[in-house]
């Protein structure tokens, strides 16, 4: 059984990582952290809280950053909508966030289990970053840290960079230069793997509530996905929660990863070294037919 904190900001994707950690076998949820990054942090941690309410997720839920560490927050509302969530609609909820402090929360269960625990981030890294700086132990006693984020090639939101980076390219430059063990989930990997309405359909036409939240979820992030960034919704956080299931169905590569905090038109950018000596491996293929087997499998009702 592998120990995971999620560092989400839940988000469409981001929910479907949750679902996907939940119905796991394999994985133990330590914690659920929210963070600001597709929408504000008031707006994530709703979702998040929604979600883990009404699929009866039992793993505590906490506040994380509410803004970057330096730069001015940005949101992705044309992509997640103004809720950060848009499309299902959720009744009222039992379920609070914790008093704890979310940062607080990573450093503690990092240093309450040394090498146990794998720190999944499929948002901004500013929770990580602080963590880091917080206890400068957190970067060598965590087990590792599978991310979404970054790209070797184009980005997302600028030509340049990807969303998680560019929403606080100083936390990644913290965290990708901190000697911990990452695992980067980057837009080489993730925009191979897009869910189409031939698959949407195929996933949803099996009963269950994580699958009714998907396809609840699916028409608004479809079209706001073909139209602001030209294809059907990749699996971005998904992927990271596939690497932990089995690392085997992706092929990765160890690369030093610097990140751009001082470029006007390339602020964010994640710039790829080849070095086999570099504890950072960044994933450049998925196989198609386990990723998607271990998704659809993966959204089978645990209850
Ligand atoms: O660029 C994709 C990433 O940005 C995903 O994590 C998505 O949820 C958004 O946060
Ligand atoms: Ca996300």
């Amino acid at each position: 059984m592998k120990k995971i904190i999620l560092d989400v900001d839940t988000g469409h994707d981001d929910a479907i990582a949750i679902e996907m950690a939940a119905g796991s076998s394999d994985l133990e949820i330590l914690g659920i952290v929210a963070v600001s990054g597709n929408q504000t942090l008031d707006k994530t941690l709703e979702n998040t809280l929604n979600l883990c309410d009404s699929l009866g997720i039992k793993a505590p839920v906490f506040r994380g950053s509410e803004f970057p560490l330096i730069r001015q927050r940005v949101v992705a509302g044309k992509i997640h909508g103004e809720t950060g969530f848009d499309g299902p609609v959720f009744g009222p909820r039992k379920k609070q966030a914790e008093s704890q402090r979310g940062v607080d929360f990573i450093v503690n269960s990092v240093l309450e289990a040394p090498g146990e625990v794998y720190l999944v981030p499929t948002g901004p890294l500013t929770d990580i970053a602080l963590a880091m700086r917080l206890d400068s132990r957190v970067a060598s006693l965590v087990k590792g840290i599978v991310l979404m984020g970054g790209s070797l090639g184009k980005g997302n939101v600028t030509p340049s960079a990807e969303f998680n980076i560019y929403a606080d390219p100083e936390a990644a430059s913290i965290v990708f230069s901190s000697g911990a063990p990452i695992v980067m989930m980057g837009l080489d990997v993730t925009l191979s793997v897009v869910l189409d309405p031939p698959r949407i359909q195929q996933i949803t036409s099996k009963p269950g509530k994580a699958r009714s939240i998907l396809k609840a979820s699916m028409e608004f992030y479809t079209q706001s996905c073909l139209r602001y960034a030209g294809s059907y919704p990749a699996m971005h956080d998904p992927c990271t929660i596939a690497y932990l299931h089995d690392p085997s169905m992706f092929s990765v590569k160890p690369m030093r990863i610097e990140v751009e905090t001082k470029g006007s038109l390339t602020y964010g950018r994640t710039v790829g070294i080849e070095d086999s000596q570099s504890r950072t491996l960044v994933a450049c293929k998925v196989d198609q037919q386990r990723f998607w087997s271990f998704l659809d499998s993966a959204l089978e009702d645990r209850a």
